[in-house]
């Protein structure tokens, strides 16, 4: 099975032997992954559309220790899961899904989370929850993705630890990642001069 650089970036923050619930599971083919190179023992793998879940079942059907559930977010994981894996979505969506059902989030210890947009609303909703950031990736395919880790505790983190990733500058491909951003915000800017966007393309361009 070849999972995508993304994919493999998720798994690889997975601590061993752990109990994941992979919500948005798709096709399976992460929670499979995870099963097959001993990184979970067992997976809650979560989706919330008919669509998705027939092929995600038809995939996972060998694998006696993926559950597959067709529910809402972390609505029904079970007490025992201690990693939560969101990737794939929205940071709006990936924020809703975690303030939603708070109370399930008791024993989880790591939540991995690979938001396309809103990267900083996700940032300051898990401090929200108790949690902080242990370590980020950029990862390129086409496009820059953020993987990023939290596990339960406190840190204070500065505007551009929100804004722009936590010890960002040390990744190896943080200077590519400021170019895009910096032409994505300055093509935004152009059609909007908001004060807002100016300020955060100076701070970026600052480190
Ligand atoms: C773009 S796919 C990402 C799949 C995979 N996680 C990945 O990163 O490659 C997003 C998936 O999340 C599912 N999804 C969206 N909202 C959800 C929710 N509230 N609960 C469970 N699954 C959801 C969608 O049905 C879709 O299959």
């Amino acid at each position: 099975m070849k999972l995508s650089q993304r994919l493999l970036t998720i798994a690889s923050f997975v601590k061993q032997n752990s109990f994941v619930a992979d919500v948005g599971a798709d096709h399976g083919l992460l929670s499979i992954y995870l099963i097959e190179n001993c990184h979970a023992q067992k997976v809650f793998a979560v989706e919330n559309k008919v669509g998705p879940l027939s092929i995600l079942e038809k995939n996972t059907k060998n694998y006696p220790n993926i559950t597959v559930s067709l529910s809402d977010g972390i609505s029904q994981i079970p007490s025992d899961v201690n990693v939560v894996i969101i990737a794939g979505m929205g940071g709006i969506l990936v924020s809703d899904i975690l303030k939603k059902n708070q109370d399930k989030l008791e024993n989880v210890q790591q939540i991995i989370v690979d938001a396309h947009r809103d990267q900083d609303l996700v940032r300051k909703t898990l401090i929200q929850l108790g949690y902080k950031i242990e370590q980020e990736k950029i990862v390129h395919e086409k496009v820059y993705y953020n993987v990023i880790s939290f596990i339960k505790g406190r840190q204070g983190l500065t505007q551009n630890d929100i804004e722009f990733g936590y010890k960002i500058k040390s990744d190896p491909l943080f200077s590519e990642y400021k170019q895009s951003l910096l032409e994505h915000y300055k093509k935004i800017y152009q059609q909007n001069n908001s004060l807002e966007l100016k300020e955060k393309i100076e701070r970026l361009e600052s480190l």
